[in-house]
């Protein structure tokens, strides 16, 4: 079985700082991979953008709903990266109400690109994005893997089913070793 390990990259955020005066206290702050992910069981969900009506409407909001349930089953955080900047990514997150799910933003789609997941959506003016897919990281390591079908550039539609929170949970639960 290959080991797929998640890319070293540095992402570049933007976080609150009371410290800083005026109508937009942010900061820069980068973190690496080995922040998000060294020590720790995560479940990361990959989706081709921001804001866009399946991913705000079904994939984010349920992995914030269900976040308890994949503590339960051992997971200690939940990361949803997108290839889109630390200001687009802030502005989703404040427009959910997000608690429990992380954002990471990839904007220059550096992680996506290593992690294979990069595709061309020029055919709706996206330029390159990620394929949907979600995966079980431990300490760095893909567990579980959960692609959805069809990885191309350009695609008509982005399916959305086997990268779902609730196709995740039930697989956890089975405690199927479905691998990378
Ligand atoms: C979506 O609904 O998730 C979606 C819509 C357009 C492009 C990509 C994704």
């Amino acid at each position: 079985m290959t080991v797929r390990k998640v890319p070293d990259v540095t992402f570049r955020t933007r976080v609150r700082d009371e410290t800083i005066e005026g109508p937009n206290p942010f900061r820069w702050e980068d973190k690496t991979t080995a922040d998000y992910f060294a020590g720790k069981r995560v479940v990361l969900f990959s989706l081709p953008g921001a804001f866009t009506p399946t991913c705000s409407t079904f994939q984010l909001p349920d992995f914030e709903k269900l976040y308890a349930e994949f503590q339960a089953q051992g997971i200690d955080e939940i990361y949803c990266v997108s290839v889109n900047d630390a200001f687009v990514m802030n502005a989703w997150g404040k427009t959910q109400g997000l608690e429990n799910v992380k954002l990471i933003p990839d904007g220059s789609g550096e992680f996506t690109r290593k992690m294979g997941m990069l595709v061309a959506k020029d055919n709706l003016g996206f330029g390159m994005r990620s394929w949907r897919y979600a995966a079980v990281v431990n300490n760095g390591i893909v567990e579980k893997w959960f692609e959805e079908e069809g990885f191309s550039d350009n695609c008509q539609s982005d399916p959305y089913g086997v990268s779902s929170p609730q196709n995740i949970l039930e697989n956890l639960k089975a405690g199927d070793a479905v691998a990378a």
